[in-house]
């Protein structure tokens, strides 16, 4: 019998359950939580009910499934007592119509209900097809939700059904159980205690006061570290040009720096470097900047005749004036003889770590939210991710540096 007063001290999950195929994976989901002793309550839409069984969740539940807002024998109304109690609403597979509902504050089964009579932090886990992943109107209904503070798990790229592949599989079980146990229990991974310095976004460097010279990355990956550093444990400072949303989970233990130009980058980071154990370099940082002129540049007096000057080398600085045990990571952006100019850049950078993008190949590199990378270091061996989320890329990357900081001085 379902209980209305919580009966352990284990910390509360409502696992949110939305009809969509990825829902048989909430049940491994389900089980993990119940292994690392979280209370879980499951509520499932009455579309999951269609792929996975409410017996199923029941049996393994720390209280048996609920799919209604009506004939709870224990309380007539389950959603004030599930959203009061829970210590995180975790909903995996969101799908695209679950998110548009609770963007919208609709409260019209016992899902939305409780996600609506909860303060408890939220993590949504999206799972879709990639066409309806992409779509306009699920991506504003996911920046509505982010905005409000609502965690959002982005999918992985990979098999979906029906034999398609694409952006939109649910991540991994694993990884949504350990990020459960990032927010309840504020677990501190391998970076723990460790202070990092990361660089996002492309610099921009002002012509005149209207215009700017600057690149197309979008900050997506340095934010990405910075997120995954952070909930393993480190203290990030981030150096960006730009500003995205970051993770709830994460706020508090990312310093957010704003810089605009290559000048400004230099300033910010030199002057923090000293102090932190890794520097990841993944802005996109112009080699040239202008002098600007005070006065916009009028069509009339024919094409400007602007000069370049070359801009400070961040990465060279920081590995000249680099402390002892520093671990110092560069990244390369290439589109032709990527194999070949990514060893000589290794080689004449002097880093721990390249971390090489084919910016020209599909679905990589700038303003995408997947990345293929190669990880180069001091011995010349590379390491090859295939095509995956920015996140999963960071915690390859912020593990090899973890591995590296605990292995002591370069
Ligand atoms: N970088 C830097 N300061 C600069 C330019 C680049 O710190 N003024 C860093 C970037 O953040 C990146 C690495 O250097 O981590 C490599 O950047 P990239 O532009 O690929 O290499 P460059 O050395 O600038 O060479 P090229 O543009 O000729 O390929």
């Amino acid at each position: 019998m379902p209980s209305a007063t919580p009966e352990s001290t284990s910390p509360r999950i409502v696992l949110g359950v939305a009809g969509g195929i990825a829902a048989y994976k909430s049940v491994t989901l389900l089980r993990q939580l119940r292994d690392a002793n979280y209370f879980v309550s499951p509520i499932l839409t009455p579309d999951a009910t269609r792929f996975v069984g409410e017996v199923t969740f029941s049996a393994l539940a720390s209280e048996p499934a609920r799919t209604s807002l009506y004939g709870d024998p224990t309380t007539p109304i389950p959603h004030t007592y599930l959203g009061q109690h829970a210590d995180l609403i975790v909903v995996a597979p969101a799908t695209a119509h679950l998110i548009a509902r609770y963007a919208m504050g609709l409260a019209d089964d016992l899902l939305t209900a409780t996600l609506l009579a909860s303060r408890a932090p939220v993590l949504l886990c999206p799972a879709m097809h990639t066409e309806m992943w992409e779509q306009p109107s699920v991506q504003e209904n996911l920046a509505t939700l982010r905005r409000r503070g609502v965690m959002i798990l982005e999918p992985e790229v990979g098999p979906l059904a029906g034999g398609d592949a694409g952006t939109g599989r649910l991540v991994e079980p694993e990884r949504i159980a350990a990020m459960v146990d990032a927010i309840v229990r504020g677990y501190r991974g391998p970076l723990s205690g460790r202070r990092l310095l990361i660089t996002a976004g492309g610099t921009r460097e002002p012509i005149d006061p209207v215009r700017v010279l600057t690149n197309r990355s979008s900050g997506r990956q340095g934010y990405a570290l910075a997120e995954v550093a952070s909930r393993l444990g480190a203290h990030v400072t981030l150096v960006s040009t730009v500003d995205l949303p970051l993770a709830l989970d994460v706020v508090r233990s990312v310093e957010l720096v704003k810089v605009m130009t290559a000048h400004e980058m230099h300033e910010a980071v030199l002057s923090r470097a000293s102090q932190t154990d890794a520097v990841i370099m993944a802005a996109a940082v112009a080699d040239f900047t202008v002098t600007p002129v005070d006065q916009k540049l009028k069509k009339d007096s024919g094409v400007p005749n602007l000069s370049f000057q070359p801009t400070m080398d961040i990465l060279r600085e920081l590995v000249d004036a680099r402390p002892t045990g520093q671990i110092i990571v560069g990244f390369a952006a290439e589109t032709t003889n990527v194999a070949e100019h990514a060893l000589a850049k290794l080689r004449a950078k002097g880093v721990d770590l390249l971390v090489v993008n084919d910016v020209s190949a599909p679905g990589a590199g700038f303003d995408h939210i997947t990345n293929a990378v190669s990880i180069l270091d001091r011995s010349e061996e590379v390491q090859n991710l295939p095509l995956s989320s920015k996140e999963a890329i960071s915690e390859v990357i912020l593990s090899r540096v973890a591995s590296l900081l605990s292995q002591g001085a370069p």
